[in-house]
């Protein structure tokens, strides 16, 4: 490899033995190895202080909201510190969180709530390069006249065509829906540009954080984005989704909702009752994040900076084995990559990377790899439109390999070795 200053370096100021002691689930051993958990796209593992938080609000707070007794009342305090961790997370204000059960069925509501303000005519941009979720419930609105354009990706490096996007952008523009980072190729988008233009057309701009949200700062302030959705099961929290709407839209749009439920935001979007204990998990994610940031960076106190610092310190170590895992995978010979592979532009991608090899497919050399404790995906993780311009969804799509901070350097040397073994084998 060849950047082992780097990697000391950045290993030396990131405390990989105390994070991964948070995460109890990493000591699980395949046929006698160590699991190597590169499956963090399709949900990340937990820390200790998620499970004990989802343990104690069943011990000590197991209700319903808005009754006139002890434990309902601690279930409203509870959901407000909740809402409260998650605006620092986005960097908003409390009542512009909405919880849900995913990110799906989140947009699927917001979607047909904005659809009924459409008329026959407007457009929706969407792209190419996104996950399914954030394609299909907008482009359900075609059945109201409602246009849907597409932007293209290049397939170089499976970027989005900014020229694209800008010629499809136009007056009759209601709203662009963009991912922040691609969950397929790790690609990351220029989401605050991408917003401008939106906005400089009259139109709203709706992202998709969340393959994003493990691994960088959100900042909806700073994007000043309409809407921005995540899903804390990819952020080490529970199975769930969560929303960021600009106040005065979540009060603008209607969602469809029963009588008896509450008519303010941010309540009016939280759809029934709402898996309680699992939103307290979600506040112990973020603080988990916090207590990161605050190890990494002592003076960060307040939980905002202590967010940041624990991002500038994930986003760096992240970096170094990215870099490790790329240049070890090209040179496989007759490995295809697919995404940025040009070190100097690695600001532009995460630490998710997909790739086809020569031989078998991609769900063989996932299986190979899973039979020795290695957990990748293969196939179309719901970016089918992005399989689909590659080529590659009728030949079982890619595989994919995904970096989160738990995951070691001896882990990429593994997964490495296994990918070598399977393509020479
Ligand atoms: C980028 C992206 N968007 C949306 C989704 C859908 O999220 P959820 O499972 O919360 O509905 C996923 C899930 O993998 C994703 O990776």
């Amino acid at each position: 490899m060849g950047t082992p200053a780097l990697h000391e370096t950045i290993s030396k100021s990131f405390d990989i033995a105390w994070v991964r002691e948070q995460f109890p689930s990493l000591q699980l051993q395949v046929n006698g190895q160590p699991a190597a958990f590169l499956d963090g796209p399709a949900g990340t593992q937990v820390p200790r202080q998620v499970m004990d938080a989802v343990q104690k609000y069943f011990l000590e707070a197991n209700a319903n909201t808005y009754g006139a007794f002890l434990t309902s009342r601690r279930t409203n305090e509870m959901v407000s510190a909740a809402r409260a961790a998650m605006a620092d997370l986005f960097n908003c204000a409390p009542d512009e969180v909405v919880f849900g059960q995913n990110m799906t069925t989140i947009t699927l509501g917001l979607s047909r709530a904005i659809g009924r303000e459409l008329q026959p005519g407007d457009e929706i941009l969407l792209t190419m390069l996104d996950h399914d979720a954030n394609f299909s419930p907008w482009k359900a609105l075609e059945e109201k006249g409602v246009v849907i354009r597409k932007v293209e990706i290049r397939e170089s490096d499976c970027t989005l065509d900014l020229d694209d996007l800008k010629s499809k952008l136009n007056s009759k523009t209601r709203l662009v829906a963009v991912g922040y980072a691609s969950n397929a190729v790790g690609s990351i988008n220029p989401v605050a540009k991408i917003t401008n233009l939106a906005h400089a057309a009259g139109a709203m701009c709706f992202i998709d954080a969340v393959h994003y949200a493990p691994h960088g700062p959100m900042d909806v302030k700073a994007l000043d984005c309409d809407f921005l959705v995540c899903s804390p099961y990819k952020f080490f929290g529970p199975h769930m989704g969560t929303l960021y709407g600009k106040k005065h839209l979540l009060e603008k749009f209607k969602p469809y909702k029963v009588r008896p439920a509450a008519d303010a935001v941010p309540e009016c979007w939280e759809t029934g009752t709402q898996v309680q204990e699992l939103i307290a998990g979600v506040h112990a994610a973020v603080e988990y994040i916090a207590e990161l940031g605050r190890r990494c960076d002592p003076s960060a106190t307040d939980r905002r900076s202590a967010l940041l610092a624990a991002y500038r310190s994930t986003v760096a170590y992240e970096r170094a084995l990215v870099t490790r895992l790329i240049e070890g995978l090209l040179a496989i010979p007759g490995l295809r990559f697919f995404g940025i592979t040009d070190p100097e532009r690695f600001a532009e991608r995460c630490s998710t990377v997909s790739f086809r090899l020569a031989k078998g497919t991609p769900t063989d050399a996932a299986t190979f790899l899973g039979d020795r404790g290695i957990f990748t995906w293969d196939g179309n993780f719901y970016a089918l439109n992005l399989t689909e311009c590659l080529g590659v969804e009728q030949h079982g799509g890619v595989l994919r390999v995904g970096l989160v901070h738990y995951n070691t350097t001896a882990e990429v040397d593994r997964l490495l070795a296994a990918v070598r073994d399977f393509a020479f084998s």
